[in-house]
């Protein structure tokens, strides 16, 4: 499974990279307004720090607006994928990119015919967003299921994003699930790192090294 990073954040980023876990990274308009730059030297610069998939999101909400975007965020580095919103427009808009190589991610779908229609159209990606069907009482990963299940049942290319991450049992199961990518924040990267019997042991063993002189 593949694990982008969800920020537009330059130092975790970095971080991310220099752990060698990571793969991509997902940016949303929200996430690029937090880091308070200009659009063009911040995503410029995302694009050096990762040597895999940059997100970047188109803002315009017309197939031709799109289209349009899509070309100058495509034009910024060879590694960029552009998102689209699951909307009308956004479909044709993917039908017409893909016709013309430019990688797309068809973002914001919370359902399983959504991401039959961007599978059709042609989408790269699809981000099924988990989270934020879990926060309106809904199970969000069953929607990634069913995705999987489906593309599977007809050999749909598109590669399975799963998005709105918020916790490492999240992860888990997009990967009990057969999610190609998981998107997560940095705080659940960090979480993923982490158990409390490591920390234990490894104190322990410290403190026995310690304790008995050697020397390496
Ligand atoms: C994905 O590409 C989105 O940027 C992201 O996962 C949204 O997550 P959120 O629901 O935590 O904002």
């Amino acid at each position: 499974m593949k694990i982008f990073l969800d920020t537009a954040s330059v130092s975790e980023l970095k971080e991310g990279v220099a752990l060698g876990v990571v793969d991509g990274v997902t940016t949303n308009p929200s996430l690029i307004a937090k880091e308070k730059r200009p659009f063009r030297p911040l995503v410029e610069e995302i694009c050096q720090v990762v040597p895999g998939v940059v997100n970047l999101e188109v803002v315009a909400l017309d197939e031709e607006g799109m289209v349009k975007e899509a070309k100058e965020l495509a034009a910024i580095a060879p590694n960029v994928v552009v998102k689209l919103p699951m909307t009308k427009d956004g479909l044709k808009a993917i039908k017409r990119l893909t016709g013309e190589g430019i990688k797309t991610n068809q973002t914001l779908c919370f359902s399983a015919p959504q991401a039959l229609l961007s599978a059709k159209a042609g989408a790269t990606y699809i981000s099924p967003f988990v989270g934020r069907l879990d926060d309106i009482g809904e199970i969000g990963m069953d929607v990634v299921r069913q995705i999987v299940q489906i593309y599977r049942n007809y050999g749909y290319p598109t590669q399975v994003l799963a998005a709105s991450i918020r916790s490492p049992q999240h992860v888990i199961e997009a990967g009990l699930a057969g999610a190609h990518v998981a998107t997560m924040p940095f705080s659940v990267l960090e979480q993923l790192v982490k158990h409390p019997l490591t920390d234990i042991g490894l104190k322990k063993f410290l403190d026995d090294w310690t304790k008995s002189g050697a020397k390496i």
